[in-house]
């Protein structure tokens, strides 16, 4: 199964939707992959490169465009302006293309694809839930805008970001304001504070301050008792008299700090603005604004979108491209989001496109010749006693369908699916299914005991009492290991890794004092698993204390 890589055609466009690593993983999930010569260019990536990988070099787009049976691009398809084509009428019929496509705004695109009786898949409207974060290209480009946010507006201010004491003079920290702490802005406070600012962010989710101090930064609060997490942790529109308030708060900071970086926005609307031209008249000299909600109309009144721009001695920043100015990361980062996905379809050997798949149906656009946008909504779940101890996990999840919903319906305002605690037909299903199981539950206990009885006529006595305390240890032990909360994984480590190093022992002793063949095997076998649960340990272990490391 052949993947093809065309140049990015789109003015100012530096990504490209594979580099030679991210090819090589193509390769390792069974896929040729096919590069348009020169793909790779603007980002850094040699032909050579990607030869080296095993990648085979096409010499034109028409070609790599008939010859591949998926096309990665990064933006969505568009008129060729050398061949005078639109890249839809190159995709050969019954071709698949993934890639941004963003169907609330383009559903005549949609209706082109599925003129070509092709199949698409939407990098943009991969559902936001846990299990696809790796397949998450939106985040992954907005932590790089956060980061690229930071080093614009270094670039722009005439100052040191780190306060200084030299022979020549004391150097003040730059004070640096961050207006929503969502994924960029967090990335944009990082990135500051590792560049030695004094940090301040503001965000209308309350559950965002514990990360903004995490990092290091300031949570400022207003003294208004409404919080912006909307139903399942989504935000939500804020009332006009918070906005007013939180207008009053930043025109005190915009007089204090040096710079200001805003991300605010709900998935779907219009950036709120909420840095006044009069806030910008009252910033210090040499200050700078970097606006990343430039292209849904900008936070800042006196943004330009795609333009960088000087008003009264303050630098206002509109770029709406910084993933593209940091291609060669941007790349890797796609790349590799692209890789979980095709990973996720089954790979070149098992490739299919799963409409059970619930990241695969949210990213599905055209099936076949057949526009599938928007998805069906995902399904309202059912809250039920046992759910009650992992619903701070669900929440997080219905927050994330709550983008993608909304990222769905373009500018349309809609709620986030919420989990539904009373819906009638629902709970009835769900109570027959509950009692199914309790049922099959009671089968398997009575034939437990039935086979627990006939054990006990027929075995010897001592075999007898062994068996009990071997059957009471691991009711035990499922039981302990099930119930712990993934927080406590940790210390149960520990705790398993004691009770193997008891039972290397017992195996130590039964092997020293071995009569027979079956005590040395089992005692052989003790130690062998209970070895491999403590080395297993300490690797995970390892691994999770690397994370934490820089
Ligand atoms: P996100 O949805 O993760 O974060 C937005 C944050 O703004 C949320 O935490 C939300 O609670 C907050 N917010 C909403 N209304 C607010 C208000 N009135 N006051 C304070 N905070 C408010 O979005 P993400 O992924 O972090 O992206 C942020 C922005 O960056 C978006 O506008 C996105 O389009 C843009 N972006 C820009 C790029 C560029 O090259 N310029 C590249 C990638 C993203």
């Amino acid at each position: 199964m052949k993947v093809g890589i065309p140049k990015e055609i789109y003015s100012g466009e530096c990504r490209v939707a594979a580099t030679p690593d991210t090819a090589k993983r193509l390769t390792n999930l069974g896929f040729d992959v096919l590069i348009e010569s020169g793909a790779g260019e603007s980002a850094s990536f040699a032909n050579d490169a990607y030869l080296q990988t095993g990648c085979k070099i096409v010499p034109d787009a028409p070609t790599l465009w008939a010859e591949a049976n998926i096309v990665l691009k990064v933006r969505p398809p568009q008129m060729h302006p050398d061949l005078g084509k639109h890249e839809t009428e190159l995709l050969p019929e019954g071709g698949t293309l993934i890639s941004f496509i963003w169907p609330a705004q383009h559903p005549d695109l949609l209706e082109k694809m599925a003129a070509r009786n092709a199949t698409a898949l939407a990098m943009d409207a991969v559902p936001r839930i846990t299990r696809a974060q790796k397949m998450d290209a939106l985040s992954s480009m907005a932590n790089l805008a956060g980061y690229r946010a930071v080093i614009e507006a270094a670039n722009h201010f005439g100052r040191f970001f780190n306060g200084q004491i030299t022979a020549a003079g004391k150097v003040p920290p730059a004070k640096v304001l961050v207006i929503g702490a969502g994924v960029a802005g967090l990335a944009a406070i990082a990135t500051a504070k590792n560049l030695g600012a004094i940090v301040r962010a503001f965000d209308t989710r309350i559950e965002v301050k514990e990360q903004i101090q995490s990092l290091g930064a300031e949570f400022l609060e207003l003294d208004f008792a409404e919080d912006g997490t909307g139903a399942g942790g989504y935000a939500k529109v804020m009332s006009d008299e918070f906005i007013k308030a939180e207008m009053e708060l930043f025109a005190t900071q915009a007089k204090e700090v040096d710079i200001i970086i805003t991300t605010a926005l709900i998935p779907g609307k219009k950036a709120p603005v909420l840095v006044t031209q009069e806030m910008v008249e009252s910033m210090k000299d040499g200050s700078v604004i970097v606006d990343l909600a430039a292209e849904q109309g900008g936070n800042c009144a006196c943004t330009h979108p795609n333009d960088i721009y000087r008003y009264n001695g303050v630098t206002i920043i509109g770029l709406t491209d910084f993933p593209s100015r940091m291609a060669q990361q941007a790349s890797q980062l796609y790349g590799t989001n692209l890789c979980h996905l095709l990973e996720e379809m089954g790979g070149a050997n098992n490739y299919k496109v799963d409409l059970e798949d619930e990241v695969i149906r949210g990213a599905l656009v055209v099936h076949a010749g057949k526009v599938t946008w928007p998805p069906p909504k995902p399904e309202k779940k059912v809250v039920r006693e046992e759910d009650k101890q992992t619903r701070g996990q669900k929440d997080t999840e219905t927050r994330r369908h709550g983008d993608t919903e909304t990222r769905r319906q373009g500018d349309k305002e809609k709620e986030p699916a919420l989990v539904s605690p009373s819906s009638t037909p629902p709970l009835l299903f769900s109570s027959t299914l509950s009692s199914l199981k309790d049922r099959r539950d009671l089968l398997w206990l009575l034939l437990a005991g039935l086979a627990l009885f006939g054990i006990g006529i027929s075995a010897p006595p001592e075999f007898l009492s062994h068996f009990i305390v071997f059957v009471l240890a691991c009711f035990v032990g499922w039981q302990v290991i099930w119930n712990v909360k993934p927080a406590l994984h940790t210390p149960l480590m520990s705790v398993t890794n004691a009770i193997s190093g008891i039972i290397i022992l017992g195996g130590m002793l039964q092997l020293a004092g071995a009569s027979n063949s079956l005590t040395s095997i089992l005692g052989a076998i003790a130690i062998l698993i209970g070895t491999i649960n403590i080395s297993g340990g300490f690797l995970v272990t390892q691994r999770m204390l690397k994370m934490f490391q820089k």
